[in-house]
């Protein structure tokens, strides 16, 4: 059971969560901060690190780049453990928050992706799962090398397959590496999409000027961090703007409870933290005590009344 006030509380797709507040895939490692505060005092929801099918030993060092004051760098390659350890021993460790659990997946094809969901609710563990976030942004072999969340196509033909065998709630995570980034969400809500994830990290890269040469070996990075809330707060509102029937989860660059309040008055239904909460591990403590705080000052008996205010 949460104890965080029930003007915190949102319903996206079905699922109650107690806060607004979510981490974001990858950005966030659940027992430690549970040590330093009960998470469901401070999240409203648990997303996992993406899995693949198979486990990936990620990209070679150095991954990460410190971009101070802005957010940094991270080529990590989405090092991960794999989807069968991921269904045995993370989602029941995760489970024991007692937070709603979504389940982050990427694949290189629709197939792959329809066929990681189906292992995923026919295994033992599946009922833990309470949604997916198809996170859409890796590499597309069917497309030769393109970003397979860079195409329409591939992302309506990616959700129409998992959401054909899968009656759980698939939020679509997007890249904001793309021209359109409302065709794309267009694109995953006609594939059947019960929600849209905005933004995955944005291209960057950084130079070393002692060695004269690109800081990360793949020279190419995903940007996070307060320097990229402007471009998710964009894609938030011209998300809603376009689709303001479909629940966002915004997510770039959050660092304070004042940045959550201006994801959900440009159309958030939820928002996640990433980056900021390495250098600020209580911030998920500290936001959801200052968004509790702006409720009673606001005398606002629900969060979700702010949801796209800003639009009218
Ligand atoms: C170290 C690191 C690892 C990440 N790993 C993932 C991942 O596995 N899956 C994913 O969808 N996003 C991943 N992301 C992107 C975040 O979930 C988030 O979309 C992005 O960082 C923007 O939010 P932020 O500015 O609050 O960090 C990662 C980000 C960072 C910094």
């Amino acid at each position: 059971m949460s104890v965080v006030t029930p003007a915190l509380s949102m319903t996206v797709a079905g699922i109650d969560f107690a806060s607004v507040l979510l981490n974001a895939s990858g950005a966030f490692n659940a027992p430690f901060f549970n040590q330093l505060y009960p998470l469901n005092q401070a999240l409203g929801g648990i997303v996992t690190k993406t899995v693949t099918q198979e486990p990936l030993a990620g990209n070679p060092q150095a991954r990460t780049v410190e971009l101070p004051g802005i957010g940094m760098l991270n080529s990590i390659g989405l090092q991960n453990p794999g989807l069968a350890y991921t269904l045995d021993a993370d989602l029941p460790a995760l489970k024991a928050y007692g937070l709603p659990v979504i389940l982050s997946i990427s694949a290189h094809s629709s197939a792959a992706f329809a066929h990681m969901v189906e292992t995923a609710f026919s295994h033992p563990n599946g009922h833990l799962i309470e949604a997916v976030e198809l996170n859409l942004s890796c590499p597309n072999v069917e497309k030769g090398g393109v970003h397979f969340g860079s195409a329409a196509d591939s992302v309506r033909e990616a959700l129409n397959a998992v959401t054909s065998i899968c009656t759980r709630p698939i939020f679509a995570k997007l890249t904001p590496n793309v021209g359109d980034i409302v065709a794309i969400g267009g694109a995953a809500i006609e594939g059947g999409a019960a929600g849209l994830t905005a933004i995955n990290t944005v291209l960057g890269a950084s130079i070393d000027i002692r060695r004269r040469k690109p800081a990360l070996p793949r020279v190419s990075a995903g940007y996070s961090g307060p320097g990229i809330k402007p471009i998710a707060l964009h894609a938030i509102w011209n998300l809603h703007k376009h689709f303001p029937e479909t629940p966002i989860i915004g997510v770039g660059g959050v660092s304070s409870a004042e940045d959550v309040l201006e994801f959900l008055m440009a159309g958030a239904s939820l928002v996640q933290v990433g980056t900021i909460c390495f250098r600020e591990p209580m911030i998920f403590k500290a936001i959801t005590e200052q968004l509790q705080a702006y409720c009673v000052a606001e005398q606002l008996t629900s969060l979700g009344k702010l949801r796209g205010c800003a639009h009218v």
